[in-house]
């Protein structure tokens, strides 16, 4: 089988998208696929640069069984539209950026909103946690698993049919 790289998005790498590096990570491992499919993160701010995620995201996401070990880090675009097969955006912000640093469009078929894959969640963006109370994290979480569980039925299916 072929491999998929996943690259999710947010604006400080902090809350968002290292949480949906650990929930995917997670899924990717219960399914046995961790040989296919490997995930990474990466902000569109500099802010963060090195630090572990947000302790509230790390608390919440860990009442739930995931390690968020994440390091911030900004998005590369000489480097990481190349190696990443999906870069998945959690919000309008974010997909503007990553949007604008594709000068040629050479990579729009790679660019996806993370909200396309919500089964459950009708909703256009994934709320920025960051100014929010402590239910705002579990819904971000509630978010970001239905959105990663989307998001490996298509991954696995693309898998599949490449073979
Ligand atoms: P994230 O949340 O984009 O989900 O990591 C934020 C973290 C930090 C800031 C904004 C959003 N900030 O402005 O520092």
């Amino acid at each position: 089988m072929d491999s998929k790289k996943i690259l999710f998005v947010c604006l400080g790498n902090i809350c968002r998208s290292p949480a949906a590096e650990g929930i995917m990570n997670s899924i990717i491992k219960k399914n046995g696929m961790e040989e296919f499919i490997t995930v990474d993160s990466a902000g569109t701010i500099p802010y963060h640069i090195g630090e572990l995620p947000d302790q509230r995201m790390r608390s919440h996401t860990q009442k739930r069984g995931y390690n968020l070990i994440h390091k911030a880090r900004m998005f590369d675009p000489q480097k990481d539209f190349d190696s990443f097969d999906y870069i998945i955006v959690m919000d309008g912000q974010n997909y503007k950026i990553i949007k604008s640093l594709d000068l040629n469009g050479n990579y729009k078929n790679k660019i996806f909103k993370m909200y396309k894959f919500c089964m459950k969640y009708k909703i256009n963006e994934v709320p920025d946690p960051y100014y929010l109370d402590p239910k705002g994290f579990e819904e971000v979480i509630n978010i970001l698993e239905d959105g990663c569980s989307g998001l490996f039925i298509k991954v696995k299916d693309e898998l599949r049919s490449a073979d």
